[in-house]
């Protein structure tokens, strides 16, 4: 029996009359409808176009395995509108950490039912005889939710026989804007996000593209000069703030997005630039290219350029538009969290916020070394007698150091300590291709574990577990369960993370269906052994940390490290919160008080940032997990000012931004957990900021002892760093503070209720 490769559309899709669904408040208004057989929704926020009609589809990749019920055919048009549901749901719910005890999830749901039906004319094989034509139906669905600060969309696939297996080549998932708005953006790349935010106009993205990449990162896959990163946040001329990201990323690519401009010829299908392995061309697309000024999805390809395996039934992540004109919603919107199933977790107990401080920015400085010896070209694990090696003398990691880490922490309240370097392997660890690099349970001679372990107990505090797998995933799933086994017979309660260099299996990339589904299976291997995940350089979060609360940070992003790495702008943390942080929080690891590095080590960066703008940071990069990364011996130095990081909080009851602008300025109040107690941050970026606060938010008639850590009239984040000033109120509801932030700096405020 032959399949001839001919189809035959059998029903023509006719124009269907536009679906119109409102937000609860009616704010938003969502269109759908089908138009020549293709999915085409619009967006509106109080009457302003946000998305303009944009096609909805995906292509799927012809497949060698066809014959055996790989689907191949696109879901691209073709489609008719089946039928149509719709649902309102208000629940609200309290996440295990966040920024506010309740979350109100709360929308209107439309699904869109759309079928493709085709016949197939079948020949038969052995007399070329026409044999009766075999009928083929598929249907998907498109879900939306639409709230009062954005939607959330994905197309789900119902088991069935003609969309049983399917391979994906590209989602063509087009966000078609109005204009040329300004854009906070990072290059569009497979392995890394550790650059710096770009503002321009869209049409400037292209110009700009080539400089903005971090070509020095350790692993780098650009894919188009017109290729950008979620989450990207926006401004419309008439001040709409859009942000565009995607919710619970789970067994799929990452998406990326593609700008198509004036300049764009066609949609780009192969990778343009890379420190990484060779990845196949597939065919470019066959479909129109939508007008400039319209992002299309760009899904992150796995070592063989495909996209997506899938299975059905399955369903793709949610695709978000958080929208706003006032700039304070984007940063206390829930939409991303609310997108994500509930917690997946029965016993929570032993997740905790968590304070630390770590064997760690002095590495990092250049100051000391992870490695324990310098004695050997490289290192194969099963051949070295550690006891024997001849050791650096600037491994830090080393007992006696370790323990005055314990002995700081202890004295200061802060829960952990991080120890990077304590295992062996770090001699040759990233970019080797070598995929024996660590063991996760040797240490070095210097690191007693147990009297470590035994030491920081005795003392009320933990020691915080560092994996750096530099990205040999198959190497740490290999040793992940006795690892996990090793930290909980020690007593630890986290992981730090990490993926540096390129991917091995060679080829893939840090944010393919392949890896997010390695970062998963961490994250729930941990949460068995009841350890909480700290993951650099995984993935970008997509709030799977509510399905998952286990996983309390993530870095993805630039962090405090850059500023040893030749610094990053001051505006970079005003940016942030609007950008990476919308999928979850970020492990930063602020706090550097020393911050020209050459005053106290051999490395002539220096952070970007004023003592009263770190002192901010535990405020507006909100995170459960919060480092105090600079050396005890520089916190010693300025006890009055790291008393702050002493007092605050980092698990909240509510949070309310009080100003804010991207790129410019960020003010938060929030209301530590269990207590009457509110913190307040600000920081802006190398302008300064005038801030206003009025109290409005204390009890009435209560009275609060007010603590200010405020830049000095002349401090300045270049000249004047560390001028800063501590005064003390007493204020009640009602009440404003006028505080001048300096260039580079910002301010930190305790009211502990009286
Ligand atoms: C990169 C991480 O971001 C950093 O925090 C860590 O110290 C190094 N990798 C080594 O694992
Ligand atoms: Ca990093």
């Amino acid at each position: 029996m032959k399949h001839k490769s001919l189809l035959l559309t059998l029903l023509l899709p006719l124009s269907v009359m536009a679906t119109e669904v409102k937000s609860p408040n009616g704010n938003i208004v969502l269109t759908f409808t089908v138009e020549q057989g293709r999915p085409v929704y619009s967006l509106t926020y109080k009457g302003h176009d946000v998305i303009k009609p944009s096609h909805l589809g995906l292509e799927l990749a012809k497949d060698k395995h066809a014959s055996m019920g790989m689907n191949e055919r696109d879901l691209m048009d073709d489609f008719t509108l089946k039928e149509e549901k719709t649902a309102t749901f208000d629940e609200t719910w309290q996440p295990v950490w966040g920024e506010t005890r309740d979350i109100r999830n709360h929308y209107n749901e439309y699904v869109a039912v759309l079928q493709q039906q085709w016949l197939e004319q079948v020949t038969s094989a052995r007399e070329g005889k026409q044999l009766a034509p075999r009928q083929h139906q598929r249907t998907i669905n498109i879900r939306f939710r639409v709230y009062d600060d954005g939607i959330g969309f994905r197309y789900e696939f119902p088991q069935q026989t003609d969309l049983n297996y399917f391979l994906i080549k590209e989602e063509r998932t087009e966000f078609a804007l109005a204009g040329d708005h300004t854009a906070w953006w990072l290059p569009g790349d497979y392995d890394t996000q550790e650059q710096e935010t770009q503002e321009s106009r869209l049409s400037e993205i292209r110009n700009r593209f080539q400089q903005a990449v971090n070509w020095g990162n350790s692993s780098v896959a650009v894919f188009s000069p017109t290729g950008v990163q979620t989450s990207l946040q926006m401004k419309t001329d008439d001040g709409l703030y859009i942000n565009l990201h995607e919710a619970a990323c789970l067994d799929y690519a990452t998406m990326h997005l593609e700008l198509v401009d004036a300049q764009t010829k066609s949609l780009t299908t192969k990778l343009q630039g890379s420190s990484n392995a060779y990845t196949p061309n597939p065919a470019p697309s066959a479909y129109p290219l939508p007008k400039p000024f319209t992002f299309v999805s760009h899904l992150t390809p796995d070592a063989t350029g495909l996209k997506g395996a899938m299975q059905t039934p399955c369903e793709t992540p949610w695709r978000t538009v958080i929208v706003s004109d006032d700039a304070r919603d984007m940063l206390s919107s829930n939409l991303i969290l609310n997108l994500n199933e509930p917690c997946k977790l029965e016993d929570i107990s032993w997740i905790h916020p968590t304070k630390y401080c770590g064997v760690w920015w002095e590495m990092i400085v250049g100051k000391s070394s992870w490695n324990y010896t310098d004695e050997f070209p490289s290192i194969k694990l099963d051949n070295i007698d550690w006891q024997k090696v001849k050791p650096n003398g600037r491994h830090a990691a080393n007992n006696d150091k370790v323990k005055r880490y314990i002995d700081f922490a202890a004295k200061n309240g802060l829960d952990q300590v991080l120890v990077e370097g304590w295992n062996v392997g770090w001699e040759d660890w990233a970019n080797m291709w070598k995929r024996d690099v660590f063991d996760f349970q040797t240490p070095y001679p210097d690191f007693d574990i147990k009297m470590l372990n035994d030491y920081a107990h005795s003392k009320g505090v933990k020691l915080l577990m560092h994996h750096e797998t530099s990205s040999s995933t198959q190497n740490y799933e290999r040793y992940i369960e006795d690892a996990f086994k090793l930290m909980n017979h020690y007593g630890y309660d986290a992981v730090k993370t990490g993926y540096v260099g390129d991917m091995i299996p060679r080829g893939d990339h840090h944010y393919s269906q392949s890896m997010n589904n390695h970062y998963l299976y961490v994250i729930k291997e941990a949460a068995k052994h009841h350890i909480m995940v700290n993951a650099h350089e995984a993935t970008r979060p997509t709030g799977l940390c509510r399905t998952y609360p286990n996983l309390v940070g993530n870095e993805s992003a630039r962090g405090t490290e850059y500023e040893a790495f030749g610094g990053s702008r001051p505006d970079h943390t005003c940016i942030l919160p609007f950008t990476r942080l919308q999928g979850g929080p970020m492990d930063y690891t602020p706090g550097i008080f020393e911050t020209k590095l050459s005053t106290w080590s051999d490395n002539t960066s220096w952070a970007r940032i004023t003592i009263a703008g770190s002192l901010a940071l535990y405020l507006t990069m909100y995170s459960p997990l919060q480092m105090a990364a600079d050396l005890p011996e520089h916190y010693e130095k300025y006890d009055d000012a790291f008393q702050f990081i002493r007092d605050v909080a980092c698990d909240w009851d509510q949070s309310i931004y009080l100003e804010a602008e991207p790129a410019d300025y960020i003010t938060v109040a929030r209301k530590a957990k269990g207590t009457d107690n509110w913190f307040i941050g600000g920081k802006c970026d190398e302008n300064g900021h005038q801030s206003v606060i009025r109290l409005d938010f204390l009890d009435k008639g209560r009275k609060y002892e007010c603590t200010i850590y405020a830049d000095a009239k002349d401090a300045h984040y270049e000249t004047n760093p560390k001028a800063y000033t501590i005064t003390k109120r007493k204020v009640r509801q009602g009440d404003v503070l006028k505080l001048k932030e300096a260039p580079g700096g910002g301010f930190a405020i305790s009211l502990m209720a009286l």
